[in-house]
């Protein structure tokens, strides 16, 4: 494999061949007594690896023991440009010749929150993928699958591993998603044993994300971290004699001295003397025909820009807001022209060697370019296109969180497609990547209008994100906040609602929404009774049972006078829950069966799995074990077919303390290790996972 894809094989052969002709020249000059042979040169591109002699071994003999059935990890960090993705590219050459099978990605800058993107590339994606689709049930990966998907995952890549060794190879991991994220925490040492190796290459990181720790983890497990420093001065030679085809002499190796031994500036510096037609060749040895002071590279690609026609220069600048990637049609409809038009532009772009050709799309050469592209113009400018841009990939189809990021960043106030799209995207990673999903709601919210129809679900949607991502007092400063600023009672109370019910966050934050929004002036009967329901559930589990029994009372009365179902539902659980407080046994299984009967149609489909698993709890403190272990088969299955993650979590950790209470030792701990050990990172801890670490525990001693 080559990074460059710009210079086909057949173009690199060409550059060869005519190198070879000036060479022959040159003996054809000296032969007829000419003391110099001036020729302007041709540059590209290295086609060796240069140099990472000791880090090529170290990866090398990390390879050959998958041979030995042993798995292998290797991190590789370096500055921009500074060859991680060459040095993948070696290695990826490296295991096929040891017989091991490749699957590589890159994460992309615009995908940071698509769910597992980086890594169901490198799986799924190439000309011999490391694994067939059909294996996996569904790669429209929804962050609430993740659970789901790494599993899934992690059984096509045992049975992939049994059959052949494979490395699969993550670059620019610095982008990855949070699902890939996880994915790097969770799948290396579920797989441990197996022969399969990883190496990840990423930038530098600047600040501890859920990819650092992950990392961090893996290293304390014993991945290999190799920090791609410069490349020393020989290595530095050889790579200009190689893509000069001749060697250079003191006066390039000083301008090129200026890049500090940082490949990307090497390569930069060389292409860009080229284009200014600086190097000559003279008696075989390659120099620089002025002594210009060395300009940086940005300045040089500003430069670049400048020298090309307006067109193209129009072209790569907004191509620039479409991101790494993109199509050709794109690129036609955010410049507003037909495609037609743009065969010259982008020809010139790909001569140039800003864009190159990928996989049947457009891309920029190497995100520095990019980058620079991106620098060359005014912030507010960028902005503008940036918006314009994402609003063409959301018309050909892309997902709200592929283009949410740029629409945080770009929207202004009162842009209708950003409020919703914002809030979409906000939605899908509310469980999975809660820190974003607040930020992308709280954006939606700044650019809504006071009167937005919708602000109702985007302050329910951020709170509810804050929540989960562990800011629960900031969560119900906004919530309290917005809710009371901008929302008529109604909603406020709806809003309240939601967040009353949610099981993953603690009973304290439930049961504070729910008399906040009983507090509100005029609310209708019958949401005031689920309002009640809920609180009184909320307060039994919460094991304030004196507060609970206060507002019995009135609980039962505004069900009953609002025949209300989902207020019945509600109320009985939580009698169910209470009666077995007060000892009365038989009661609390009559309630908890008929509340589970006629609850399917409350609409309430967590707090029915919640009502589910109690009833199986009833059953087994009865010493009716059999039939609980049966509820707890029935609620895994319906959990895994509806993909609830965190229903299949709640129901896993009730078996696990259930088999510990049936003397089943070695299955609870097979069951909760597994449990706990699955550091997937989607759910805020609950009271359940406490129950299920002091089961564990008790386990250890
Ligand atoms: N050891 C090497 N031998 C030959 N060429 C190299 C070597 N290392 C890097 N290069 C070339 O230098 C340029 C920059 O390298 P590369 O793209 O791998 O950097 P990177 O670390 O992946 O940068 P980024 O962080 O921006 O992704 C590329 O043209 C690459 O082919
Ligand atoms: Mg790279």
């Amino acid at each position: 494999m080559t990074p460059f894809i710009g210079y086909g094989s057949e173009s690199a052969e060409r550059d060869a061949g005519a190198h070879h002709t000036i060479l022959r020249f040159e003996s054809l000059w000296r032969a007829l007594g000419y003391a110099r042979c001036e020729e302007q040169m041709s540059t590209r591109p290295a086609r060796e690896f240069h140099g990472r002699d000791a880090e090529l071994a170290l990866i090398r003999a990390e390879l050959e023991r998958l041979s030995e059935g042993a798995e292998a990890v290797v991190v590789v960090e370096g500055a921009a440009g500074m060859g991680k993705s060459r040095l993948l590219a070696e290695v990826s050459t490296i295991a096929r010749s040891l017989g091991i099978r490749v699957g590589s990605s890159a994460a992309d800058p615009n995908e940071t929150v698509v769910e597992l993107a980086a890594l169901l590339a490198a799986l799924f994606d190439g000309d011999e993928p490391l694994l067939g689709r059909d294996g996996l049930a569904t790669v429209q990966a929804h962050p609430e699958q993740r659970f789901w998907l790494l599993r899934d995952l992690q059984q096509l890549l045992e049975r992939a591993a049994l059959e052949s060794p494979l490395l699969i190879s993550i670059d620019d991991a610095h982008w990855a998603d949070g699902g890939t994220a996880a994915a790097i925490r969770a799948l290396p040492m579920r797989l441990m044993g197996l022969p399969i190796a990883w190496i990840i290459a990423l930038r530098p990181p600047r600040e501890s994300t859920p990819l650092v720790h992950a990392l961090e983890q893996l290293k304390r497990n014993g991945a290999h971290t190799i920090v791609l420093g410069p490349l020393d001065d020989d290595a530095v030679v050889q790579l200009a004699t190689d893509m000069l085809a001749a060697r250079p002499d003191q006066s390039i190796l000083e301008q090129l001295a200026e890049g500090d031994g940082n490949p990307f500036l090497v390569v930069e510096t060389l292409l860009g003397l080229q284009e200014e037609n600086r190097i000559r060749l003279v008696d075989g040895q390659a120099e620089l025909i002025d002594k210009q002071l060395p300009r940086r590279v940005q300045v040089k690609m500003r430069e670049r820009l400048g020298r090309l026609s307006d067109e193209a220069s129009d072209a790569v600048t907004v191509a620039a807001s479409l991101g790494r990637a993109f199509t050709f049609d794109e690129l036609a409809r955010t410049l507003g022209r037909p495609a037609s038009d743009l065969l010259a532009p982008v020809g010139e772009l790909l001569e140039a060697n800003l864009l190159v050709e990928r996989n049947e799309r457009l891309a920029f050469w190497h995100d520095i370019t990019r980058e620079a592209v991106r620098t060359s113009v005014p912030v507010t400018a960028r902005r503008a296109l940036d918006r314009q841009a994402a609003g063409v990939l959301l018309e050909a189809g892309a997902l709200p969180v592929e283009v949410a990021v740029q629409l945080a960043a770009s929207a202004e106030p009162g842009d209708e497609v950003a409020i919703e799209t914002l809030l979409d995207a906000a939605k899908v990673l509310v469980t999975t990547d809660p820190d974003t999903a607040a930020q992308f709601g709280q954006r939606a919210l700044e650019i809504a209008p006071a009167h937005h129809p919708r602000r109702g679900e985007i302050v329910g949607t951020t709170a509810i994100a804050l929540h989960i991502a562990g800011n629960s007092e900031e969560a119900m400063t906004f919530a309290d906040r917005a809710l009371r600023e901008t929302l008529p009672a109604l909603q406020e109370a709806e809003v309240r609602l939601s967040i009353a019910g949610m099981f993953a966050i603690s009973p304290e934050i439930r049961i504070s929404a729910g008399r906040l929004a009983l507090n509100l002036p005029d609310l209708p009967a019958s949401v005031r009774a689920r309002h009640l329901a809920c609180l009184f559930h909320n307060l039994v589990t919460a094991g304030r049972i004196e507060e609970s029994r206060a507002v019995l009372d009135e609980t039962r009365a505004a069900v009953a006078s609002t025949d209300d179902a989902r207020g019945w539902f509600t109320l009985r659980v939580a009698e169910s829950a209470l009666e077995y407080a007060d000892d009365r046994f038989d009661l609390s299984v009559e309630l908890i069966t008929s509340a589970y009967r006629d609850g399917i149609f409350a609409g309430d489909d967590q707090r029915l799995r919640l009502a589910h698993m109690w009833h199986g709890e009833l059953l087994s403190v009865a010493d009716r074990y059999e039939e609980a272990f049966a509820i707890a088969a029935d609620g895994l299955a319906a959990a895994q077919r509806d993909r609830q993650g965190w229903a299949y979590q709640m129901f896993e950790t009730w078996h696990g303390r259930m088999l510990l209470r049936a003397g089943r030792l070695s299955e609870a701990r097979a069951v909760l290790e597994g449990r706990f050990a699955l550091e997937d990172g989607t759910h805020a801890a609950a009271v359940l996972d406490a129950a299920g670490i002091v089961a564990l525990g008790r386990l250890a001693i």
